[in-house]
């Protein structure tokens, strides 16, 4: 199974979402490749119903770690897995260092979406400094390490998403040999807390020019895709090369 994860963010409007979403209704997808979308919160339900009839998942970009009760401005796996979404990112970069979420916040919501079934796409990544400073596996050890440690995890429940700090929205991009090598280090790191398995995807910049680069390694069970896959033309070309490169 070949991961296409389109991770919206904030860069659409509801009703641009909405747009790309119906014009994703008749685009057919390989039962090799597993797409899912990733709307803002608002636009998310909506996205889901007129994604109803087809193969295409739906996901949230954020959940929170309670299940119900007094947090304004939250919205809980329950609610998420109420509406049918299958997928939530967890731990997204820009969710870590613009809003300040911890280790032990990312862990909370991998449990909280185990707790309602929905499968999170937990991201990790070192940042420009981890690199400067020598400090790359350091940040991937423990993120993972923090993530993993005492967790009981089946076959699939959860996906991995490393994505370099640096390489995202930036148009820099992880060269495939280095993606290889981290990816090799994340799997050995996996396999310390767990038997089960758990995809591992690449993000960063990821476009139709290069995404055949990242797919094509055996390491790489797929791609999270941020401003790639806001456009209609630009996504289907990344499906489109996927498709090809088959
Ligand atoms: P990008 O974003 O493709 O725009 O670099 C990837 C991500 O943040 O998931």
């Amino acid at each position: 199974m070949t991961y296409i994860f389109a991770n919206w963010k904030m860069y659409l409007t509801h009703k641009e979402g909405l747009a790309l979403a119906r014009k994703l209704q008749t685009v057919s997808i390989p039962d090799d490749v597993t797409l899912g979308v990733f709307p803002n919160m608002i636009t998310t339900a909506a996205v889901k119903e007129l994604l109803e009839d087809t193969a295409i998942q739906v996901g949230a970009q954020n959940l929170a770690w309670t299940p119900a009760g007094a947090y304004t401005g939250a919205v809980s796996a329950f609610i998420a897995k109420e509406i049918g979404l299958s997928y939530a990112l967890v731990g997204h970069s820009e969710r870590r260092y613009i809003f300040a979420e911890t280790n032990t916040v990312v862990r909370k919501k991998i449990e909280a979406c185990f707790d309602s079934g929905i499968t999170p796409v937990v991201c990790i990544g070192e940042t420009t400094k981890d690199l400067e400073e020598g400090n790359r596996e350091y940040r991937i050890k423990k993120q993972i390490m923090k993530a993993l440690e005492g967790l009981s995890v089946k076959d699939n429940q959860l996906i991995i998403a490393y994505e370099p700090v640096w390489a995202i929205g930036t148009g820099k991009q992880c060269a495939p040999q280095d993606v290889i090598e981290m990816h090799t280090l994340i799997r050995k790191e996996i396999k310390s807390y767990t038997d089960a398995e758990v995809p591992l995807l690449y993000g960063g910049s990821v476009d139709a020019q290069n995404v055949v680069s990242y797919i094509k390694l055996d390491c790489v069970d797929g791609v999270l895709v941020g401003g790639a896959s806001t456009h209609y033309d630009s996504l289907i070309s990344l499906l489109g090369a996927v498709q090809e490169s088959r």
